[in-house]
């Protein structure tokens, strides 16, 4: 009887990346639960039944182009993925050999750690210090990563590194530094701009937060060309279909619609945190268009009774994040709603013991 084969040492103790339980009123996810850009729409009207046939282009030249112009670069300087998860994966493969460290700041986005260990790389965690979850930038420079990771506004916990603390790194290593900016269009200031001075620095972009367009797997990764050309020498061919393509390069035509829901995001987000500081929970400072908050109870409990409810908010199994929830920030009717069921929920779990 044939055995099923084994996989590398590094992959075998992993585990696949879970997602809360799928819940009417999502709030586990940081997608955006205002309205997806409106060139969705207006896109998907024009497609023609034509274009399932071809493949779309080599490496997404139009959106290049477009995030291009939009960004004040050259399109040599983007490279696209389906999501920036895959240029998080990426870069790791493309410039840590195995065995070499990859420097990263848990508690920070889950996948760097698994994709450097599937890499076979090893990975050197500088945590976040306390209160406040702050960034050790000092950690960081000592650590002497082939690849250093900067999550800015940081997921999961909502917080905005100082600008120079996180320049201090890039400027002070020798390899690369990635600066992930999922959560970037929130905080306003990007790394971007500091791309054509440094030449270890990828900055990743995607449009599933505030751009709304999560299904259709949109990243990409800016840097000095260098950098672009050896992402693209491992990256496969085709990466952005042909839909995502041609949605993802309409919506640079409409910055309208990110600036408003960055702008209704930071009210709901204010008036979020005070609620929830009025209820007892401490909230971190967030930057982002999610809040982690740590109820005056049982997390846990907490989480289950909001699931019962049919409210999906984000648990932890970090030891350091165990008492701690993070909540997506959506527009006034969810956090209404959110708060009502907190309400039901905090009611039924009691003060913690
Ligand atoms: C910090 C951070 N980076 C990267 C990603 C990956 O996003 P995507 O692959 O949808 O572009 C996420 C998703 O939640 C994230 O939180």
């Amino acid at each position: 009887m044939k055995r099923s084969p084994m996989p590398r040492k590094s992959v075998d103790s992993l585990t696949p990346y879970t997602e809360e339980p799928h819940a009417p009123l999502n709030l586990a996810d940081n997608t955006n639960l205002f309205e997806p850009n409106p060139c969705f729409a207006e896109a998907l009207a024009q497609v023609q039944p034509d274009m399932a046939r071809s493949y779309p282009s080599l490496q997404s030249e139009r959106f290049c182009e477009a995030a291009a112009r939009a960004h004040g670069v050259k399109p040599g300087q983007v490279a696209t993925g389906n999501g920036s998860n895959e240029l998080i994966d990426l870069a790791i493969r493309v410039f840590a050999e195995p065995g070499e460290r990859v420097a990263w700041h848990p508690p920070s986005f889950s996948m760097i750690e698994v994709f450097a260990r599937a890499a076979g790389a090893q990975v050197h965690a500088v945590p976040l210090r306390q209160p406040g979850f702050t960034l050790d930038a000092d950690g960081l420079l000592a650590a002497r990563a082939k690849v250093t990771f900067v999550c800015r506004p940081n997921n999961p916990t909502g917080n905005s590194f100082p600008r120079a603390e996180v320049e201090r790194v890039v400027r002070g290593l020798d390899g690369l530094v990635v600066v992930d900016e999922a959560y970037g269009d929130f905080v306003g200031d990007s790394f971007l701009p500091l791309v054509k001075d440094l030449p270890n620095l990828l900055v990743l972009r995607t449009m599933s937060k505030a751009q709304g367009l999560a299904a259709l797997r949109i990243g990409y990764g800016i840097a000095q060309e260098p950098v672009i050309q050896n992402l693209l020498k491992v990256r496969g061919p085709f990466r952005l279909n042909a839909l995502s393509e041609l949605i993802g390069t309409r919506a640079f035509e409409r910055p309208d619609h990110v600036e408003r829901v960055v702008r209704e995001t930071s009210q709901e987000r204010d008036r979020l945190t005070l609620e929830l500081r009025t209820r007892g929970m401490a909230v971190n400072p967030s930057d982002a268009n999610f809040i982690l908050f740590r109820p005056p109870t049982d997390a846990a409990r907490l989480h289950a009774a909001l699931e019962r409810r049919g409210v999906a908010v984000r648990k932890f199994g970090d030891p350091g994040l165990r008492a701690w929830l993070r909540a997506t920030v959506g527009p006034r009717w969810v956090t209404q709603r959110f708060l009502a069921e907190l309400d039901d929920a905090l009611r039924e779990v009691g003060p913690s013991r």
